[in-house]
């Protein structure tokens, strides 16, 4: 291990982020009663820029008024290029700032725009003597803020988790897509030909570099990485697909952009029984080898050693956060 720690943001879950409109209101409630881990308000993309005034009211009444119960509640601010953006974050901070948990960047491209939001949350908390720092989530969606995704993940005690922002990615490297977070069968390779000539077409994830990187930056500064929109919401099978395979490279959670991805984010994002049964019989098989001064055993035949206390105690840590 190095001798560097790395401080780790708070443990929330967020295996399902929910993706509510600003301006649409008569949506709260559902969202209140969802079983999403997290909730964000949006002032940002969902929202027309002539309902912008009545989406930050909105959200301010609702994060006051409505019973959220224990969700996360973050709200994603317009860009910081925008004339919108200092207003949401000084009526909202003021006015709802208690119950807010996070607030979401979208589009953040370099160390300096956390910086500058930083200073601006702050100075309201602390003229408005909340007795808890609310959190940053920043979305990973464009070029330069791939590019500067290091430096962004360490510019404040704030950060909680980077996200995935495949549409506007897509947008800002010209990537060629078809739905958002879906993949094109023109990112393949062709198998070798076999004896009668003919060959296989085998599809390839082109979001793989960029979530991968995304994910180590994260990971190496205490982040949680998070997977963003799945587009068809008509297609379980391909939200499926796309969250496992987040999972596998290490998110923790993936965005619901409507409500019925919400248990399907939860399902993937959630380790298995099984999985947190054969975590617990590693601690216990590794505190037994402790007592009897190894420092290495076997379990069903497989070798297990200091790393697996590791991984084996983050999945026992979350089935308890998610059975709490
Ligand atoms: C999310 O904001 C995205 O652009 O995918
Ligand atoms: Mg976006």
């Amino acid at each position: 291990m190095s001798f560097f720690t790395i401080e780790q943001a708070p443990a929330r879950l967020n295996r399902s982020e929910l993706a509510v409109p600003g301006s649409q209101p008569d949506m709260f409630e559902k969202a209140a009663a969802s079983a999403a881990d997290v909730i964000f308000l949006d002032l940002e993309d969902a929202v027309a820029p002539d309902e912008k005034d009545q989406a930050r009211k909105n959200i301010i009444a609702a994060l006051n008024d409505i019973d959220w119960g224990s969700k996360t509640m973050s709200v994603r601010i317009n860009g910081l290029d925008t004339h919108y953006m200092y207003r949401d974050v000084v009526d909202v901070v003021e006015q709802a700032g208690a119950r807010l948990d996070l607030i979401m960047i979208p589009k953040v491209g370099t160390a300096a725009d956390v910086y500058a939001l930083d200073m601006l949350v702050t100075q309201i908390e602390t003229a408005k003597g909340y007795g808890r720092r609310i959190g940053f989530e920043h979305i990973i969606e464009t070029a330069l803020g791939m590019q500067n995704v290091h430096d962004i993940a360490s510019a404040s005690k704030r950060n909680e988790s980077l996200h995935f922002g495949v549409a506007d990615y897509a947008a800002s490297t010209r990537a060629r897509t078809t739905i958002i977070g879906g993949v094109n069968p023109d990112y393949a390779v062709l198998t070798d030909p076999v004896q009668d000539g003919s060959r296989e077409v085998h599809w390839g994830d082109m979001w793989h570099y960029a979530l991968a990187r995304m994910i180590v930056a994260a990971r190496a500064n205490g982040l949680r990485p998070v997977d963003g929109p799945f587009g068809d919401f008509k297609d379980p099978d391909g939200y499926r697909a796309a969250a496992r395979r987040a999972a596998v490279l290490g998110c923790e959670g993936k965005w619901a952009i409507h409500p019925s991805q919400i248990a399907l984010a939860n399902e993937v994002m959630s380790p298995s029984d099984a999985e947190v049964t054969k975590a617990r019989r590693i601690l216990e098989a590794m505190a037994a080898a402790a007592t009897a001064g190894k420092g290495a055993v076997s379990l069903d035949g497989r070798l297990i050693d200091y790393a697996s206390i590791r991984q084996a105690e983050v999945l026992v840590a979350k089935a308890s956060q998610i059975s709490d």
